[in-house]
């Protein structure tokens, strides 16, 4: 089942990047900042279709068009295209998100990096892979040497959950901090080890899914900012290599 992940998260960042670049229509759901364009829905068209030939009987919630509900105990958790508004100014970092669980816990993750041409996949109890090789997250300890990388909600001018001040406390003790445009590929950098660590607030399943398996499957940790236990669900994610966890978790209080 990984291959048939893996396959339908590259067709679907086949037909983005065919329409990287070009004219296609742009609509606004919830303010200016918040963007959706034709190709999210194509993208997500692709999977989902692929989903009801190859797994009919799988339920999915998929950020543009919400839960198709059925009692299987598969979910696939979706975001067709996760950096919409890189995409729609024509910057090559966006990605194609897709975590599966079973029974409530998640069995895949894979995040193909479109541009890149980089297909993250993990396996429950298998490690995490990038296009073949194995990740493992860095091994820095110290979060004055760490480069971390973040994003902000739509809302952000609304400073949800002290999102300015966090940034602020981050900028003032780590070494770097990065803002790329797509969370699921924030993940991925983690897993990777080329960031220590990743925050963020009010984020949704689908930008969560795939990366949390991925950084736990390459080491690290994916808890909320107290350091508890997180689920996909929830709103704020603090993910490291774990060896930084703590010193964050100190950086979020607020
Ligand atoms: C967004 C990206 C971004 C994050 C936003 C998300 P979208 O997803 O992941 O990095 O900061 O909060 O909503 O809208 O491009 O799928
Ligand atoms: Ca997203
Ligand atoms: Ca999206």
């Amino acid at each position: 089942m990984l291959n048939k992940v893996i396959y339908i998260a590259r067709e679907a960042g086949e037909v983005l990047s065919s329409g990287f670049g070009k004219n296609f229509s742009i609509e606004y759901k919830t303010n200016l900042a918040n963007l959706v364009t034709e190709f999210d829905k194509k993208s997500e068209k692709t999977i989902i279709d692929f989903i009801k030939k190859e797994f009919p009987t799988h339920s999915v919630l998929a950020e543009e068009s919400g839960r198709h509900d059925s009692t299987s105990k598969y979910l696939w958790v979706i975001d067709p295209l996760d950096g919409t508004t890189n995409f729609a100014h024509g910057l090559p970092i966006f990605s194609v998100s897709i975590g599966v669980q079973k029974n409530g816990e998640m069995i895949y993750g894979v995040v193909y990096d479109v541009m890149r041409d980089a297909m993250y996949s993990a396996e429950k109890g298998s490690g995490a892979f990038c296009n073949g090789r194995k990740l493992s997250v860095s091994s820095n300890d110290d979060l004055h040497k760490s480069v971390l990388v973040t994003g902000f909600p739509y809302n952000v001018h609304e400073n949800p959950d002290f999102a300015f001040e966090r940034f602020n406390a981050f900028l003032r003790v780590a070494r770097a901090v990065r803002r790329l445009g797509s969370a699921a590929i924030d993940m991925c950098y983690v897993a990777e080890g080329v960031f220590d660590g990743f925050w963020e607030v009010s984020l949704n399943a689908w930008d969560m899914a795939a990366g949390k398996l991925l950084i736990e499957e390459a080491g690290g940790i994916v808890t909320d900012f107290q350091g508890k236990p997180m689920n996909i669900f929830d709103k704020q994610i603090l993910a490291s290599n774990g060896k930084v966890h703590s010193a964050m978790i100190d950086t979020l209080r607020v």
